[in-house]
């Protein structure tokens, strides 16, 4: 069997990632501060923010895949520490990219929608990002170190949804418990986006890191839409009352870091180069409900040790 190498495996994106992959792959995931327990994957805890550990996971390991998904992905805490987001998300993915590059391992690097400022919308590949956050800068920053290291990685620009260990990473998750609890929550109507489901992003990410594709693409659902709609479809797949989704602006929302409203991105470069027709977001929502009925939410955080 293969080996797969999972970085952020107790993020939203790593867990979903190295258990729909553990039938397939031999994968090791790496978390940090999160514990895993009886993971079907074998787990390594370790900070990667130094050079040696970077190193000694990739010549101990010897995977022929990485995928590269830990990161300091929360908005408002790389405000509040610029530095540690500029290591985390910059630095370290360059070094990783770095030791991938020269031990000739397949690297999949992920960032983000956000470095776009998203007054256009629709962007492509080549279009010139502008970030408008310290988070969004740091991982532009990420995707010019990893591919100047290692020119063959390919660099996925994604946003997605899903169910997480802690069962409060998502947005999705985020409408599901607020609102099956009659809660209310606002629903920005002036943010658009293209959320894809984590599981088929998984595929597609798996996809690119067989082929000898490299460069940067865009990862995320063809169908754009609103966080106010996406709320209320959320709500529509669950039965649940959409009237508490309060449609406002996320200029009246107190956000400490700027937010881009129209995160749409073009996603032609890869059905081109895939040559398959991307999942919408009623299938995503759909998949994501399904996973609730067979009980995954509660196995995932059965996973994680208090
Ligand atoms: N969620 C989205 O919609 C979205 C949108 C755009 C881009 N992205 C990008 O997609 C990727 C995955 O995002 P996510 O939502 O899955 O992130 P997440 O849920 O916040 O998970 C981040 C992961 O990174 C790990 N990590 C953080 N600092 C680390 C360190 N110093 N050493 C080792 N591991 C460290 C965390 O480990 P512990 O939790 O164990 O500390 C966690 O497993 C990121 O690159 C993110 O920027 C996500």
């Amino acid at each position: 069997m293969k080996r797969l190498l999972v970085t952020g495996a107790s993020g939203l994106l790593g867990i979903n990632l190295a258990l729909r992959e553990s039938t397939r792959w031999d994968v090791t995931g790496i978390s940090n501060s999160h514990r895993l327990v009886g993971v079907p994957f074998n787990v390594i805890p370790a900070d990667l923010s130094t050079d040696e550990v970077i190193r000694q996971l990739i010549e101990i390991n010897r995977p022929d895949v990485v995928i590269h998904c830990a990161a300091m992905a929360n908005i408002d805490e790389c405000e509040k520490s610029p530095d540690k987001a500029a290591l985390i998300n910059s630095i370290v993915p360059g070094r990783l990219a770095e030791v991938c590059s020269k031990r000739g391992v397949r690297l999949v690097h992920l960032s983000t929608d956000a470095v776009f400022d998203g007054d256009v919308g629709n962007y492509l590949e080549t279009d010139t990002p502008h970030p408008l956050s310290v988070y969004a800068q740091t991982k532009l920053d990420g995707e010019k170190a990893v591919l100047d290291a290692c020119p063959q990685a390919v660099v996925a620009r994604v946003n997605f949804y899903g169910w997480s260990l802690t069962g409060k990473r998502s947005l999705a998750e985020f409408f599901y418990n607020n609102l099956s609890a009659g809660i209310s929550v606002n629903g920005f109507t002036d943010v658009e986006f293209c959320p894809l489901f984590v599981n088929h992003l998984v595929d597609l990410l798996m996809r690119l890191s067989k082929g000898s594709h490299n460069g940067i693409f865009h990862v995320v659902s063809p169908v754009a839409l609103s966080k106010y709609e996406f709320g209320r479809r959320i709500a529509e797949v669950f039965g649940l009352d959409d009237r508490l989704i309060r449609p406002v602006s996320v200029l009246d929302s107190g956000l400490t870091a700027r937010r881009s409203p129209r995160l749409t991105l073009n996603t032609d470069k890869l059905k081109e180069t895939l040559q398959i027709v991307l999942p919408g977001v009623e299938e995503g929502i759909q998949a994501f409900a399904e996973q609730y009925t067979a009980g995954y939410p509660q196995r995932l955080q059965g996973y994680l040790s208090q």
